[in-house]
């Protein structure tokens, strides 16, 4: 059971089966905003797609690729984060998130990689961890942007959103920087 506290109101929980019709009330709620930049929407269109996702991620997860986790503020469900494409071999990983549109603009997101990122080089031994959005996508740019991540560059056409391809910004963090940062 991963269980991290972020601060008084908020907590990263493992995803359970038991969360599929909360996080599937919070994505219908939120789903033409989180259209705009997330491609999966359309794979989440009822309480049983989220179940299957729970079912998938937990199973991705007991295999060491995947730390599948929402965000819970106040007790509800806010926003996910995740550590995907984990590589316990090659020592790297990616972080993708979202929040509901109204607990935006409160460092909750911010917060929570930062101890997706602890976790990660700490507890995963990884060495290399990636953030990537698109390159129109200012408000996710900016969370890399705040904790100091690198920009590596702009992968072309890299995701297909339904019906065009977006260009995406690539930015990496590695666990000696990650550290050194802590420090300071
Ligand atoms: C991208 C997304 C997660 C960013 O959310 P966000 O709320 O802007 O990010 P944070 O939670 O880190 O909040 C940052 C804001 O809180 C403020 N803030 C307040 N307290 C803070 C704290 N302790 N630490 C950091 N920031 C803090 C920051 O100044 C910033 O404010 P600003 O937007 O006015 O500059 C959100 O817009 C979203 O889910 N969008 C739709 C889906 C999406 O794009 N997902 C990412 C795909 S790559």
């Amino acid at each position: 059971m991963f269980n991290h506290r972020i601060d008084e109101d908020t907590e990263l929980r493992l995803h359970q089966d038991r969360h599929a019709e909360e996080l599937f009330a919070l994505v219908d709620r939120n789903r033409d905003y989180l259209r705009e930049w997330l491609p999966w929407l359309d794979a989440a269109i009822t309480v049983e797609n989220e179940q299957a996702f729970i079912k998938a991620s937990l199973e991705a997860f007991a295999r060491g690729e995947l730390l599948p986790l929402g965000i819970w503020h106040q007790g509800k469900m806010a926003g996910a984060i995740g550590l995907v494409s984990i590589d316990l071999v090659g020592r790297k990983g990616e972080i993708g998130y979202w929040i509901s549109e109204d607990q935006q603009g409160h460092g909750l997101i911010t917060r929570a990689c930062a101890a997706v990122l602890t976790y990660g080089f700490d507890e995963l031994n990884l060495n290399r961890i990636i953030i990537r959005a698109a390159v129109e996508n200012t408000r996710s740019r900016a969370v890399p942007e705040r904790l100091g991540f690198t920009l590596e560059g702009t992968e072309r056409q890299s995701e297909w959103h339904y019906d065009h391809f977006k260009d995406v910004a690539a930015y990496s963090m590695l666990a000696d920087e990650w550290r050194n940062r802590e420090q300071a």
